[in-house]
């Protein structure tokens, strides 16, 4: 700090902007909603008076004070009623050294990416962004605290600071000061504010392929600050960061510290991935690609051009990427992003396809089915070290409004089993579990990858003895692929040239027509479309269904296609005008979404030309009679279960056998295969419960 520069009192140079038509408003606005702070944006003081933001932003904890300041003296002429008001109910409730006013600073000129904090940020004021991964609920912080002295009673006041609760160290009192004494706290007598404390995340979008998000400790102090955010929400936060060191017992304080941020102002951001305007020169490049009636084709090859053959899957990615209209009803909210599966043996580029998409969406977030932290794939409620739980969002809550690729989805959580239904048709995910009682919002995108339950996929075998999910969740993907792994001469001859290419070369032998840059650009600037259903369209549609509603209906088979089917469809035509940039759906991409959902129950084991099209024989392999008895089993079990929490395997043997006629062996084969779709587990050996 220079000489010259302390000429001019800061705090008057505060008062002067507080002077302001804007932040006089503003001031006298407080009195009115009864409030504290004061929202200041960055840029105004900026202009105001360039050196007093920068100081601002190099000292915050001096400038915050002479800022509270100025603007408690400017209310003092605003509103002299209200000023004196909160005056004198702050000098009872908050701690001495605080200001009456807390100024809120919003919107530094640039974030500081999370990455690149580090010591040269200690004690500067600095804005971030990122994604909420974790939050405690609100807990009462004591800013000053009462203590009576156990020997003659007195009480002292203490104000509070740091990480633990601070006594005193003698008693005041002088008659009974002589020596150490030792202290009750009084908590009647103590003032709290309210705090809590977050985690926050690098974007998935931010994040440099192939890094792990970095995290941030952020302490919120205030209750117009706490509650705010909640994990999966996007925020912008304007902080102190500060080093903390944690102290071990009996040893001192560490020397490596930790950063933390004080926040000194939270606002939730849009939740819409940046959809920065693309420059003109690229917008062009844009409408010029729409413009060509081949567009569909050059994008298709445009993705991971490095991946032999695997058309259908890479046009099923297309429309995933592109996705197709939400519809929010007065009563009801359709979602409009897509869900696809890929099914298949092991080395069939899964994992390769996957790594892709996150790459190209404009948030695109990689996982294992494990999840790669404690909250797996939907929320989790966690214990914190300190004591105390806290809410943590999983994968699918993170890349909300974007695409989660989930590889290995067969390997979930058993948690993650029962939420992932809510999160993939909802679009939510609730938790209620430790006091946290929360829902987040989850409307992402699912591209999912598992291996099939035998090793290697059997054609002879329904999908969902191939893949050990329970239908109830296989059906709520738009497509399911199989990727199989088959030997056929002419294919290995294509497909191994291609990769020995690969390897030669070190590129790819196809140079894709778009780049995956101005991929990325055009997806985000279609997202902006929202393409209605021309009539042709719907009519095409329309008959597809009622063709294979009837179809199945003179077979005599219960549920063929089902509602679920028809809005996937919509959602895949949609999703293809946006690849073109239009704004009407028409036949031919109503056309094109028959073929492709048509191709995916193809590859499950549906043929198409007999019309021999029950969506149950196509999930449990079963016709309806099987499913009669698997129904009277597991109601059966439902009725145990009742009386006795879980069932004895035996027992339900027994009672099948007594009351519905059922054989023993075919009981037990019933039973397997309930478990096999996990419908029922076996919470112990020779026990049995519904899921
Ligand atoms: N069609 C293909 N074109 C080019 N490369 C391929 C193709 N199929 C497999 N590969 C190559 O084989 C390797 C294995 O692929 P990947 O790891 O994605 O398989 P996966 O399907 O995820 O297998 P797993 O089920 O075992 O996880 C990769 O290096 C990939 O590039
Ligand atoms: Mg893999
Ligand atoms: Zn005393």
């Amino acid at each position: 700090m220079t000489e010259e520069l302390e000429a001019i009192d800061p705090q008057e140079r505060f008062q002067e902007f507080f002077k302001t038509e804007k932040y006089r408003e503003r001031i006298s606005q407080m009195a009115v909603a009864g409030k504290t702070s004061l929202i200041v944006d960055f840029e105004d003081l900026l202009i105001f008076d360039q050196k007093l933001a920068e100081e601002l932003r190099e000292r915050p904890d001096d400038y915050l004070e002479h800022a509270s300041n100025a603007a408690y003296a400017q209310l003092q002429t605003e509103d002299p009623e209200y000023s004196e008001k909160i005056r004198v109910k702050y000098a009872e409730k908050k701690a001495d050294k605080e200001a009456v006013i807390t100024v809120r600073i919003v919107r530094l000129f640039e974030a500081a990416p999370l990455r690149k904090l580090g010591s040269d940020h200690i004690g500067k004021l600095v804005m971030v962004e990122g994604i909420v991964v974790r939050s405690t609920p609100v807990r009462p912080m004591v800013m000053r605290a009462a203590f009576k002295c156990k020997r003659c009673g007195e009480i002292a006041y203490l104000d509070q600071a740091g990480q633990f609760l601070r006594a005193p160290f003698m008693c005041k009192n002088p008659d009974c000061a002589t020596t150490k004494s030792s202290f009750d706290f009084v908590q009647e007598e103590s003032t709290f504010i309210d705090s809590q404390e977050l985690r926050v995340q690098e974007r998935p979008e931010d994040l440099p392929p192939g890094q792990l998000p970095r995290v941030l400790h952020v302490k919120l102090v205030g209750g117009e600050i706490v509650d705010v955010a909640r994990p999966g929400d996007h925020v912008s936060i304007v902080a102190m960061i500060r080093a903390v060191s944690s102290t071990l017992p009996g040893v001192g304080k560490l020397r490596t510290f930790m950063l933390h941020a004080e926040t000194n102002s939270i606002e939730v951001l849009g939740k819409e991935p940046e959809i920065a305007l693309p420059s003109p020169e690229d917008e062009e490049k844009i409408l010029e690609l729409a413009k060509d009636p081949w567009i569909h084709r050059k994008i298709i090859s445009s993705i991971a051009p490095s991946i032999y053959g695997y058309d259908h899957i890479k046009e099923a990615i297309m429309y995933l990427l592109f996705g197709g209209v939400p519809k929010s009803l007065p009563d009801i909210t359709v979602r409009g992003e897509m869900n696809a599966l890929l099914v298949g043996d092991p080395g069939t580029a899964k994992s390769q396809l996957l790594l892709y998409v996150t790459r190209i969406a404009p948030r695109g977030l990689y996982t294992s089915g494990r999840g790669t932290t404690a909250a797996g794939l939907t929320a989790a409620v966690l214990r914190e070290k300190g004591g105390g739980m806290s809410l943590e969002a999983g994968a699918l809550v993170l890349a909300d409004k974007g695409i989660a690729c989930i590889d290995e989805i067969d390997k979930m959580r058993p948690e993650d089993r029962v939420a992932i239904h809510e999160a993939m048709e909802q679009h939510t995910v609730s938790v209620a579990k430790g006091g946290i009682v929360a829902t987040l919002n989850a409307r992402t995108a699912v591209l999912a990858a598992a291996n099939p339950a035998l090793g290697r996929y059997e054609p002879h075998r329904s999908i969902a003895e191939n893949i050990s999910l329970p239908v109830t969740i296989l059906s709520r993907f738009d497509l399911i692929f199989v990727l199989r792994d088959v030997p056929n001469k002419e294919m290995d001859d294509k497909m191994s040239e291609h990769i020995l290419e690969i390897h030669r070369k070190g590129l790819s032998p196809i140079e894709p027509p778009i780049t995956s840059e101005l991929l990325r650009k055009y997806v985000s600037y279609a997202k902006g479309i929202k393409p209605i259903l021309t009539k042709e369209a719907l009519q095409r549609l329309k008959d597809f269904y009622l063709a294979m509603r009837s179809a199945s209906e003179s077979e005599g088979s219960p549920v063929a296609i089902t509602a679920r089917q028809l809005e996937s469809l919509v959602r895949i035509a949609e999703a293809r005008a946006r690849v073109a940039l239009r704004k009407e759906v028409i036949a031919e991409d109503a056309e094109a979404a028959i073929g492709i959902m048509k191709r995916s129950l193809e590859e499950v084991g549906i043929d198409l030309s007999s019309y021999k099209f029950d969506i149950d024989i196509l999930m449990t392999g079963k016709p309806k009679s099987v499913r009669d008895k698997l129904q009277t089993v597991l109601s059966t079990l439902i009725e145990m279960e009742r009386e006795t929490g879980m069932v004895e395997k035996r027992a339900l043997l027994n009672e099948l056998e007594a009351k519905n006629k059922v054989p023993i062996s075919e009981g037990e084969h019933l039973i397997g295969q309930l478990l096999r779709e996990g419908t029922i587990y076996e919470p112990r050996e020779g026990f049995l419960k519904k899921t």
